[in-house]
């Protein structure tokens, strides 16, 4: 397109974007899988109003914004708290996982080089850990190696031992992962690490808004934080199973000092004054900050821990219903509210013209390979939709016609 000589009014603007948009899924209705994770009504309104409160500022510079300072560091500290990191730990937000891990990756790149001299820096992640890690990796200038998962879908610990070397600058875990929704053995692989002096990255995104409060109703939840001795940085997004909006992630270092160390940016041979920034963007939207602080404090460990609830209700019952379908089977033993289901050896069915199926029905579900399966990340408002998704789900898997093509899709 081409800019419009004359502009339209307000109203014409509007109507024209909301056309385009009923193209788009219906993540109310709670048919998509991933990228949403919708709360409810209330929790949304409440992010509208912060959303639209901090609409304009700018949070690169604190001097000129405090209250924006106060809300972040505020959020990181509350993430501190709930991963249980020590009182002198640092961080500070990102606009997302993503962000939070290159900032972690590039941290533990400098400190291998200033504490080991370490020159041709290694990072090594589960082959499950979320492309991040191979993104940090090419953008920084470091080698990434993979570690093989065992028959459990976890990164495989004798493989990682045997990967680790004097080059090694991270070891990474997650919890959980994407793919299979597994927890890494954190305990195992950050002692590998720390017993070499190498820094060890629990990636929380997914998990570190949500194992916290499984924990609290009382759910078993494997070491992954920094109770575990050996992890010097963690990944945690508010913007997945904290429900803000988009835009709002927390990277955490236990010791304060490899923040300012190793991660932040400072810059003083520029005219236009001193430079200081801690993560990669420079001007940085304020509205991610406010409403992952109108969150949380919104909804309080109380509300926290009740979602949590309708998230393990609604992950039990979509899970035994799966598991009753003789055809179906879930992929290893996720964690919590993430995981996937492929076709039982032998049951002729083919998952993705499952997914084909379900997609005809109007479900929007994520598919993978290694092995072929179909993917769900659930939130609470999906146990509204849980009946309806398990009696579509058995008519799929009964009249499915033939998959429209194996090309796996990731969103
Ligand atoms: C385990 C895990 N880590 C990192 C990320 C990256 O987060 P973002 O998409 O916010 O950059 C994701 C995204 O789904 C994830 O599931």
């Amino acid at each position: 397109m081409t800019l419009p000589k004359q502009g339209q009014s307000r109203e014409a603007v509007l109507a024209s974007m909301r056309e385009r948009k009923a193209q788009d899924a219906d993540w109310h209705g709670a048919r998509t899988f991933s990228l949403v994770y919708p709360a409810n009504d209330e929790v949304d309104a409440v992010l509208a109003d912060a959303n639209e409160l901090y609409l304009y500022e700018n949070a690169l510079n604190p001097l000129r914004f405090p209250s924006l300072r106060q809300m972040e560091v505020e959020v990181v500290d509350v993430a501190r708290g709930l991963l249980h990191g020590p009182e002198d730990a640092g961080g500070c937000m990102t606009s997302g996982g993503t962000e939070s891990i290159i900032m972690a990756m590039k941290a533990a790149r400098e400190r291998a080089k200033a504490e080991r001299d370490v020159t041709r820096p290694k990072l090594i992640a589960p082959v499950s850990a979320h492309p991040a890690f191979a993104k940090a990796a090419h953008y920084l200038g470091m080698e990434h190696v993979q570690i093989p998962l065992d028959d459990d879908y976890r990164a495989d610990l004798d493989a990682a031992a045997a990967l680790i070397d004097d080059q090694t600058a991270v070891v990474v875990g997650s919890a959980p992962n994407y793919p299979f929704g597994t927890a890494d053995p954190i305990p195992e692989l950050a002692a590998l690490a720390s017993e070499r002096g190498i820094s060890f990255h629990t990636d929380a995104c997914l998990g570190g808004f949500l194992l916290p409060f499984y924990e609290r109703l009382g759910e078993p939840v494997p070491p992954f934080d920094f109770r575990v001795p050996g992890v010097t940085t963690m990944s945690a997004d508010v913007h997945k199973y904290g429900y803000a909006t988009k835009g709002a992630s927390v990277v955490l270092h236990r010791d304060g000092e490899h923040l300012k160390k190793y991660q932040r940016f400072l810059y003083d041979r520029w005219p236009g004054g001193l430079y200081l920034s801690f993560a990669m963007a420079g001007a940085r939207p304020a509205a991610p900050i406010a409403a992952a602080w109108s969150i949380l404090h919104y909804l309080g460990e109380d509300g926290y821990v009740e979602l949590a609830g309708q998230i393990r209700d609604a992950t039990r019952r979509f899970q035994q219903g799966i598991e009753a379908l003789p055809e179906l089977c879930l992929v290893g033993k996720p964690l919590m509210s993430v995981f996937a289901f492929t076709a039982r050896e032998g049951s002729g069915v083919d998952p993705f013209a499952v997914g084909d199926a379900m997609d005809d029905k109007g479900w929007c579900i994520d598919r993978q390979h290694g092995p072929d399966a179909l993917h769900l990340m659930l939130s609470p408002k999906h146990l509204t939709v849980a009946e309806a998704f398990l009696s579509d789900l058995a008519d799929a898997v009964k009249h499915h016609g033939p998959s429209r093509g194996k090309q796996a899709r990731y969103s």
